[in-house]
């Protein structure tokens, strides 16, 4: 089995996640090939599996992965597809009379390929201190939205990792079985 891992990530956090699923691939014995979402190879054939991951940001995937998709959906739909997200909350919320975050962010892109045959939210790492200005500035009013106090904003800033390796190979594992239909 030949597996294209594409990722879009802005910190890194993703961009190891995806190391994690390959280690976990090859010792199942399968092979793989890790791009960047702005490097996509030319053409999908040849893989039997192109698994998407990305940071999530505002409730999506970063701008170059949804580029990706949209622009190659039709080549998506000739091939299974996975989806994986990287974030610091990975179940679905219910505010507002919505239904927020969680796997539910893939079905956009999954609507696209028509291809996908599993996806999940992974944990990410947050580091405010190493953000852009920008980011800085959305997470400050994010904070603020939310209501959060002095303390809690000064407790989330603190670096944050939720990482787990673990996690990254049962996600890799159920992969596998929904890829090989066991
Ligand atoms: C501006 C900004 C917006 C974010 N939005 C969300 C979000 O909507 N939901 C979430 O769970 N995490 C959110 N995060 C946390 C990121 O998903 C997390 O830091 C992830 O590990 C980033 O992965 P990357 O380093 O591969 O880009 C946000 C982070 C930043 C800086």
């Amino acid at each position: 089995m030949k597996v294209l891992i594409m990722y879009a990530s802005r910190y890194g956090a993703t961009a190891v996640i995806a190391e994690w699923i390959a280690e976990r691939l090859t010792i199942e014995g399968w092979e793989t090939e890790r791009r960047e979402a702005r490097e996509a190879p030319s053409a999908f054939s040849g893989y039997d599996l192109v698994l998407m991951g990305s940071g999530i940001y505002a409730n999506g995937f970063l701008p170059e992965m949804e580029n990706f998709i949209e622009e190659r959906k039709d080549e998506l739909a000739e091939v299974k597809t996975a989806f994986f997200g990287t974030a610091m909350k990975t179940e679905c919320m219910f505010v507002k009379g919505k239904a927020m975050g969680g796997v539910q962010i893939f079905e956009k892109y999954a609507a696209l390929t028509g291809t996908c045959i599993y996806g999940e939210m992974l944990h990410g790492e947050m580091v405010y201190a190493r953000m852009t200005d920008t980011d800085k500035k959305g997470m400050d009013y994010f904070y603020r939205m939310a209501g959060f106090s002095e303390l809690e904003i000064a407790e989330r800033k603190k670096p944050r990792s939720l990482m787990n390796k673990a996690e990254v190979w049962a996600f890799t594992e159920n992969l596998v079985k929904r890829v090989m239909k066991r």
